[in-house]
Formats: C-alpha cells, structure tokens, sequence
C-alpha cells in the first residue's frame, strides 16, 4: 500500500490561520501514521491563486496579482515546516506545469462534447467562487458568507454534469467510505437526489483576466474550481509522471464542510469525463468556531498559528488540535481549552507518568536497564503487555479512519491505566522488601516498556516529544522506533543499558500568567498575589502527599499539633500549628500535603522535619488533605 494525502490549496487573499493549519496538521497526522505502518508516502498541499477575490485582494494593496501572490503564497509555504508538517510539494495554481495540465484536461473534455457555450444569469458569490440557486440560499444569503449574491448574465462555457450524475450516486452507494464521516456522504447524496445543473468553467476575459485561458478560446480564462481541482493530479505529474502513476490510485483529500460540494461533486465528474480514475477517499471535517460563528478571514475572527505556536509549543498545539476536535464535527476554540488540555493531558497524564517512571528507575535502578528476573505476569492483575497490544491495534483502526480524537483517547486510556499499575503495584514497597526485588525489575521494566510504546504512538502528532522521550528510554536514534511493527514488540529495551536523567516533558500553565491572544480573558478569579514567581522557583519547593500515621498533642503548647507521617518508605515527624482546629484523632488515616524539603527545625523541643500545608483564617485553620489516598510520598505538581 501506498498513501497520498492532499489538503485544499488555499486561497492567497489573506494570512494563514488556524482553520487552514488544523486540515494541514491533520493530513500531516494521517501521513506520519502511514509512514509508521512503513508505507511509500506523498503529501500535498499549496496555493490557489486565480481569480475574482485574488484580483481584488492585491487591488486593496496596490499590488499586481503575482506580486501579491507570490507574498502570501510564501506566507503558506514557510508556516507549515514551523509546525513540523513536511511537505513533498508545494504547488502554486500558477505554476508553469500545472497550467499545462489545466489545459491538457479542459482540451480533452472539449473535444469529447461535454464543455457547451451559452448564455446564462445566475446568483454568484465571489467569495465562494460559484454559482448558488435559490434553494441553496438561506434569506437570500450564501450560506457560507452570509452576503447576498450578485446576478451575474454573461456567455460562457459550462460543463454538462448530468450524465455521470447517475454514475456518482452509484459510485458512493458502492463504495460507503469514500466519504467520510458517514454525515457528508449523506449530505452529498441528498444534493445528488435534486437534477445537477451545469458548471460554469470560464470567465470572459473583459471581466477577468487572472487565469488560465481556455485552449480552445483566448478570449476566456477558466473558473476557479476547474483550476484549483486539478492540482491533485498536476502536482503529481499527470499524466505521464512517475509519481501520479505510483501515487494517484492512493488519493486522500483532506478538506472541511465548506468546500463539499466541489470535492464530492465537481472533482469526481470533472475526473471521469476525463476518463481519469477517481479519488480513494475524501475526508470532510467540521469547523474551528469562535463563540459560535465560524473562524474565517471574511468575518476576520481568526486566530494566529504562529502566536499559538510560541505561547504554548508546537507539539501541544498539534495535540490540542487533534484530540479536542471529533474529526468531522464542529468545535469550539478557546485558549482556556488548550491550557486545560495541557494540564489535564499533557502535564498530569503523561508528564506524570514519564517523571514517576523514570524517577523510580533511576533511585532503585542507578539508571540501568535491569533484566526480567521473574516471570511475566508475578501475579499482578493488570498485565501492561496485553494493555499496549490492545491499545496499539484500536489506535490503528481510528488513525485508518482519520478519527484522531479516538486514537489519542486510547492512548490516553492506556496511559491512565499505567498511572494505575504504578498505585496497584506499589514500587515503593516491592522496594522495601528483600523478596519484591525480583518483582520489581518486572514493574520497572513494563512501565519502561510501556512508555517507549506510547513514545511510538505519539510520533504522528507529537514528533518532538516522541524523540524526547526515545532519546530518556536510551532507543537507539537509528532505528525507526516510530514503525508500527517496532512499536508492536515487547522487552526491546536492553537489559544493562544505561539511561541518561529525565527531564520534565511539559511543565504545568499557570493560567494567570498568559495572555490570552484572542478572547476576554477578564480579571484572575483569585486575589492579586504577589509578586509573581518563575515556574524553576515554584519547582524548587518539593510538595508531598503523605500519609499521617499517628497524632499527638504537644506537651504545654495549645497550638501545636505532633504528626508522624509516612513519606515513601520513611517516616517524619512534623510539628503542626493547627491545635485549635483538629484533635489528635482528626487527622490520623488522613493523607495530607507538606512542604518536604523545608530545613528542619526544633519547636517546644520537637524536631519538625516539613511543614503541613492549610488555610489560615484569623480564628482557625483547614488542612488540606487530598480527595483520595494516594501512595505516600507521590509529589505534588
Ligand atoms: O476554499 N475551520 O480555500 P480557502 C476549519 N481555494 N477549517 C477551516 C476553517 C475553519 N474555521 N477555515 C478555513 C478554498 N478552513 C479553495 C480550495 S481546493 C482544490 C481549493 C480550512 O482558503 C478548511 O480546510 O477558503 C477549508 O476547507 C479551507 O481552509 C478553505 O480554504
Ligand atoms: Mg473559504
């Protein structure tokens, strides 16, 4: 098998936003994941740059049409490496080849009597480059624009669609995944129900002159669709070249709902009147909202890639991208659910994961890989090696589907269930006892495992963090450890290998300290607390859960309160001024938080070793004590 992934070419009439970075993200997701099934890969995206709008849009800069174009287009161009998507080409309706293939085709169907001339009104909106009749209008308005359209009566050619219409309905009947989701198959199917009405393909040249000119009429350029359509196969080298031979039997288009219709409807009939095989699949996703209204450069609530990059980082943004969008669904943009998504996902889940796992290796390991010194399941009831075959196989199946959201949620429940190994097995006390040792090395290196296969997951929309977490498991960088047949394997790592310290992989947001680029983000809920903090000096303070053991009152002092607490496989004793609010008995049992790394000191002859955190109010305190008991000692972050 090979894989093609195309995106829409993008209109040059304004800047990059996020709408067009997350289709490009998304087809750049689909490719990695067939690079990693060890699949011959081709990714395309580029500009669309003819046409009414352009003209307009270069007008309003004093600027001729290719001046403009080659600026914007360039825009396009350099963004997309910046957010580590690698593209094989870059094509440009301008291009001096894919002109030629325009013309190739536009001669082809000529010749063979479905391009007709005639006289036609109609309702046209420029911004959508096409004509609209009256029931695909919503109060007068193009649906997509909300403007009216303008009547436009001229002569021009127009490409008969009815006779494949018959044709198109059977081929997507046939074949129920080449549309998908399942809703815009629907939805094409019901414009198929309805008689399709001819295409406009050309412009007479005393209206427009930026385009291509008809071969069989100088004095007309050809419409935007019949252009812009025909990148897929041009880019490639139709009809002859080595790649649209290799590539084209492979096609995936990769568009959202506003361009359906042209993709579902137009590009299909254009191909077999062309007598050129259609297109495998065409993947139809949702739009990128704004309180409500859709993200676009027409309504200019858009929001800037770049700003997003360098506030929160590439790999986060393409995480966030992925997973809070259902692929085919609309949704909501804040910056308040990329930071939750970070915190939530990326910091807890996986950030904990990696710090515990690796935090113990190095303490009872001295950061070298041991060998498996029991059998494989020592009686644990989760079995981690069955988790990640399941995990690897449902990941597959949604990543073939190009629901990205899915895959990563299975990711991320094979991530919670790790984070449950690591409180069911208890390291900590496999530790402590002569006999857990050799349960242990099977604990330690199962996690380890497990954690190399999540790196593998992770590669198609989180490349930077993969190669993170690869080069801290010690992979060796020249084997693709991104390939699913690699990442499928189980016990790779090498016994007696040693592993260099970690890192954090994402460190918690703090809320108050961005800036939110796009929205009202009001005033902190909390009160003025100052002065603020750097996230290295909050890290240098080591919080704790830990368990209290035992409880007693200081003799001749009525504040003080003598804990005994469990941290890990030692105890402390900490002196506590919170006698007023709590009796002895309050707290014993209870899992509480300390500052662990305070310097010990003396108090009424008690030698304090932390602190216990509490709200102080004037006339009484509050403990704070964790929602549920955790293992004694887990850090807090
Ligand atoms: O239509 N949410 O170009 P275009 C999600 N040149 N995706 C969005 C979006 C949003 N709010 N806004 C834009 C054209 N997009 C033609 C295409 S293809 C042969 C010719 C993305 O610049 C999405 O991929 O208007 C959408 O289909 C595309 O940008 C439209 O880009
Ligand atoms: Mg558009």
């Amino acid at each position: 098998m090979k894989f093609y992934v195309t995106t829409p070419i993008y209109y040059v009439n304004a800047k990059p936003h996020l709408g067009h970075t997350y289709t490009t993200i998304a087809a750049d997701v689909g490719r990695r994941f067939h690079d990693m099934k060890g699949e011959e890969t081709f990714f395309l995206t580029g500009t669309d740059e003819h046409g009414d709008k352009i003209v307009k849009a270069a007008a309003k800069n004093n600027e001729s049409p290719k001046t403009y174009a080659d600026r914007i287009s360039d825009l396009f161009r350099k963004i997309w490496p910046e957010l580590n998507v690698s593209f094989d080409r870059f094509i440009r309706t301008t291009d001096p080849d894919h002109i030629a293939v325009v013309k190739h085709i536009l001669t082809k169907i000529f010749d063979s009597g479905d391009i007709y001339f005639s006289e036609y009104e109609g309702l046209y909106c420029y911004d959508c480059e096409r004509f609209y009749n009256t029931r695909e209008l919503i109060d007068g308005k193009c649906p997509d624009h909300q403007t009216k359209p303008a009547i436009i009566r001229e002569s021009n050619y127009f490409f008969s669609m009815g006779k494949y219409q018959d044709w198109l309905i059977d081929h997507i009947k046939k074949n129920p995944d080449f549309i998908r989701p399942e809703r815009y198959r629907n939805e094409v199917l019901g414009f198929l129900r309805e008689p399709l009405e001819d295409l406009c393909i050309s412009r007479p040249k005393t209206r427009l002159t930026w385009g291509i000119t008809l071969p069989f009429d100088k004095n007309y350029v050809t419409y935007v669709w019949f252009d812009a359509l025909i990148n897929y196969i041009s880019a490639i080298g139709f009809p002859d070249g080595k790649e649209f031979k290799k590539f084209w039997p492979y096609a995936n288009h990769v568009i959202a709902k506003d361009i359906l219709k042209p993709h579902g409807i137009y590009w299909p009939i254009i191909l077999k009147a062309a007598g050129i095989d259609i297109f495998r699949h065409l993947h139809v996703h949702g739009y990128w909202n704004i309180d409500e209204s859709k993200m676009s450069k027409s309504i200019g609530n858009v929001v800037d890639p770049i700003y997003l990059k360098e506030t929160y980082g590439t790999d986060a943004i393409r995480y966030f991208l992925m997973r809070e969008m259902s692929f085919g669904l609309d949704s909501n943009f804040s910056e308040n659910a990329i930071i939750t998504r970070i915190n939530a996902d990326l910091a807890n889940d996986l950030g904990n994961l990696f710090s515990r796992t690796l935090g113990m290796f190095h303490k009872y390991f001295k950061g070298v890989v041991p060998k498996r010194e029991a059998p494989d399941k020592p009686g644990f009831e989760l079995d981690l090696k069955s988790a990640a075959i399941t995990t690897i196989e449902n990941f597959c199946l949604s990543m073939e589907h190009f629901e990205f959201h899915k895959a990563l949620s299975t990711v991320w429940e094979f991530i919670s269930v790790m984070n449950k190994y690591i409180d069911t097995t208890a390291p900590w006390e496999l530790a402590r006892r002569k006999s857990g040792q050799k349960e242990l090395t099977v604990v330690i290196r199962d996690l380890l495992e497990g954690l190399r296969v999540v790196s593998g997951l992770i590669y198609a929309v989180m490349p930077e963090t993969a190669s993170t977490m690869q080069t801290h498991l010690g992979l060796d960088r020249k084997r693709p450890f991104f390939l699913l047949e690699e990442i499928s394997k189980w016990d790779v790592l090498s016994a007696g290998s040693v592993l260099p310290k970690s890192t954090a992989l994402f460190p918690r947001i703090d809320v108050d300290r961005i800036e939110t680029g796009n929205e009202t983000s009001g005033d902190s809920p909390l009160p003025d607390i100052k002065p603020q903090i750097e996230i290295n000096d909050l890290l240098k303070i080591d919080l704790r859960a830990v368990k209290v053991l035992d409880a007693e009152k200081i003799k001749k002092s009525d504040k003080l309160l003598k804990l005994t607490v469990a941290l890990g496989d030692s105890t402390r004793t900490i002196v506590a001024g919170i006698a007023k609010t709590y009796a002895p008995s309050d707290l014993i049992g209870k899992t509480v938080i300390i500052v662990a790394n305070l310097k010990p000191v003396k108090l009424m002859g008690v030698l304090s070793e932390g602190m216990v955190l509490a709200a102080v109010e004037d006339d009484g305190c509050a403990v704070a004590i964790t929602d549920r008991a955790v293992a004694p000692g887990t850090p807090l972050r």
